[in-house]
């Protein structure tokens, strides 16, 4: 089995110590930043907005893996764009024309990744498995850190891990939201390639071992 790639949610950092927080991960063994966009409509709660996350991206040396949690994601390809990211994940719910907006990211030099709330069935992701770098299964409704994992997402990685095979898709399957270190292994052991975590690493006592100890699974 690989060994899966960390990306820590900077929504549990400290934000009066941001910077500290980021050096922190640039000095770890996390493979991205992942990053919480909310609008306070797709998601009952407001994160940060691009003005912090400037910064936010200056400081990083890991890629950065940006999770929309908003209405109409593609109004902001450019501001996503902009920050230099990695990978741009919008939700399948938010999206009516999801093809097209995946196209749009490509087009603009991200990856296009898509992402399913837990009430949302994988396969309805049948027709748009192939055009896409990855696919993150919310382990949580999203809006919130610190939430309990709802088990039945590890089913959900077996049945979209199956998909990308049959398929002959190569996209990546992470998983966020109440990941620590029992649902971690539950999730890497059914094929999850990328582990979101925001509290298990930034409210531990030491969050560089806490990495270690994920990337270690
Ligand atoms: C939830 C966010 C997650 C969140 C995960 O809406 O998308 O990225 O930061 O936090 P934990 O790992 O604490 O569940
Ligand atoms: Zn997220």
């Amino acid at each position: 089995m690989m060994k899966p790639l960390i990306a820590p949610s900077i929504l549990s950092a400290d934000f009066a110590f941001l910077a500290r927080d980021i050096e922190m991960l640039n000095d770890s063994e996390a493979d991205w930043v992942h990053i919480d966009i909310m609008d306070g409509v797709f998601v009952p709660n407001i994160s940060f907005g691009f003005p912090v996350l400037k910064y936010v991206a200056k400081l990083s040396k890991k890629p950065l893996d940006v999770h929309l949690m908003i209405v109409q994601p593609e109004k902001f390809i450019p501001e996503v764009k902009a920050l230099g990211a990695h990978t741009m994940n919008v939700h399948y719910e938010a999206c009516p024309h999801l093809h097209r907006v995946v196209q749009q990211i490509r087009e603009a030099g991200m990856q296009p990744a898509v992402t399913l709330n837990p009430a949302t069935p994988v396969m309805l992701l049948k027709d748009i498995i192939r055009d896409v770098y990855m696919v993150l299964l919310m382990g949580v409704n999203p809006g919130f850190g610190g939430q309990k994992f709802i088990a039945h997402t590890v089913d959900k990685v077996r049945e979209l891990r199956e998909l990308i095979d049959a398929t002959g898709s190569k996209a990546l399957i992470e998983v966020d939201g109440g990941v620590n270190l029992e649902t971690g292994a539950q999730l890497v052991k059914a094929g999850a390639d990328v582990l979101v975590a925001g509290n298990a690493v930034f409210s531990a006592q030491n969050p560089v071992d806490a990495i270690h100890l994920l990337k270690d699974l």
